[in-house]
């Protein structure tokens, strides 16, 4: 279902692809038309002066939870969440139940998006021991998703002819949950009976998560294929990442929680902090950090994988890992431009640019004349306590609670329609599925220039 509209920002901070100048910018019927000065507005004529207009969000990496568990999310309480937070985009994991791994469950979930989904949407499809070469039409799969270590549902692929298989047939890019499932199995084993959420980064250690990523990065080189590792977590993949020739087949993503939260807060949140792969040591942070700054990091996502609470007090051992987080990349990653941690043109690269660069999304994450009309407007002064009772996802609660965040999104536009402002969706207003137009190689983005990074 396609909805647009027209609508017109006067004097905002506009968040270009090489510089940021404040100036107008116009979206006719859904595309972008006019940057800079704009003469006449076109459509509703929004003052948006002391206000930053980004391209909209793309969180390249949600767990949506339908079919199946949907008491915990569904595509359209996770898509509100999803524009209450600046995001215009989502990429879905294919982990529902059933599984997203055939092509009539992939049209399943088109059918259940269409008319319901406050956000445009892309869905990947899942890797099994016996599925490679299945996926119906590349240009409508943003990749093929991989657990190569078992974690919430029951998708695995661990054995080496299948990943082989997966690699050889692959006609979109290869995206991989890399803990080693074998390495898995035997720490689980030797810490059988442990009660202390602390001990979950001690179990999924980091040994665990580099074994895999060392193994889909070979199973990559060799076929010639696009790989993108998923959820970045230590700062031993971090170096061993940077260290890989520069080809145009590896990218990787790290998340929020890994950048904003360390092991110190297992005391504080127990099981709520409990996720696959783990929050780490606090150096661990801090080399995501330097990694996303010097470009070996390409993006940012959030694993949002809503649990209830209910859910999460079974205790250690018997909660479900995940947290919910695409309601609050925006504001988090906002948050570490006011501490100067990053710049604005940053964050947009890192959850604008780059996603769609990635996973080739037509049209998106860049404002340019003639690019699609998804923008998001952020005041970068307002100061905001995140509180449960605000929050749009099923399950309710955030690991960020309580924490004051300066820089939220305050309204979230879709083919130049606003579907979220005001604090409030706005009614019959709709996503889109996305388009990928897929690299064998992916060329580099233009470095960000010095100018630029204010
Ligand atoms: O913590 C996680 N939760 N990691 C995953 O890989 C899956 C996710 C979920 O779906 O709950």
């Amino acid at each position: 279902m396609q909805t647009t509209g027209s609508i017109t920002f006067r004097g905002a901070e506009l968040v270009l692809p090489d510089r940021v100048a404040e100036g107008d910018l116009a979206i006719e019927d859904g595309r972008i038309v006019a940057i800079g000065r704009v003469e006449r507005a076109i459509g509703e004529e929004i003052d948006a002066r002391g206000l930053t207009l980004m391209p909209g969000v793309i969180d390249p990496q949600v767990h949506f939870r339908e079919p199946g568990p949907v008491h915990k999310e569904d595509l359209e309480t996770g898509s509100k969440a999803a524009a209450a937070g600046g995001v215009t985009a989502f990429l879905e994991m294919p982990n529902t139940n059933p599984p997203t791994t055939t092509p009539a469950a992939l049209q399943d979930k088109f059918d259940r998006a269409a008319g319901r989904c406050r956000s445009h949407y892309g869905f990947f499809y899942g890797a099994t021991p016996d599925n490679a070469g299945t996926v119906p039409d590349p240009t409508g799969v943003p990749g093929i998703k991989v657990f190569m270590g078992s974690s919430t549902g029951t998708l695995l692929v661990d054995d080496q002819d299948a990943l082989e298989a997966q690699f050889a047939g692959a006609s979109v890019p290869i995206v991989v949950h890399a803990e080693d499932e074998t390495r898995l199995r035997a720490r689980k084993a030797q810490f059988a009976g442990a009660t202390d959420p602390a001990m979950h980064p001690v179990i999924r250690d980091v040994e665990c998560a580099l074994i895999a990523t060392k193994r889909a990065v070979d199973l990559a080189r060799r076929h010639g294929k696009r790989l993108h590792v998923l959820h970045l977590s230590t700062a031993e993949e971090t170096d061993f990442l940077r260290g890989l020739p520069p080809e145009g087949l590896i990218t990787t993503e790290t998340l929020p929680q890994y950048l904003w939260l360390d092991a110190s807060h297992y005391a504080r949140l127990g099981t709520r902090l409990q996720m696959n792969p783990p929050v780490r040591d606090a150096r661990h942070g801090e080399a995501l950090w330097a990694g996303l700054l010097d470009g070996t990091i390409a993006c940012i996502a959030t694993d949002h994988a809503p649990h209830t609470l209910d859910e999460k007090a079974l205790g250690f051992g018997k909660a479900p890992s995940g947290m919910p987080g695409v309601e609050l990349s925006l504001p988090l990653m906002l948050h570490a431009v006011a501490e100067g941690r990053c710049s604005i043109r940053h964050v947009v690269r890192w959850m604008c640019e780059a996603p769609a660069h990635i996973y080739g999304i037509v049209g998106k994450g860049r404002l340019v004349v003639g690019g699609d009309g998804d923008v998001t407007l952020v005041d970068r002064k307002a100061q905001r306590t995140v509180r449960a009772d605000d929050l749009h996802t099923r399950a309710g609660w955030s690991p960020f609670e309580g924490w004051t965040l300066t820089g939220w999104p305050t309204m979230t536009v879709l083919g130049g329609r606003p579907v979220y402002r005001d604090g409030a969706h706005v009614d019959g207003v709709f996503g889109s599925p996305l388009r990928f137009a897929h690299h064998p190689k992916l060329p580099p983005l233009p470095a960000l220039s010095a100018t630029a990074a204010q």
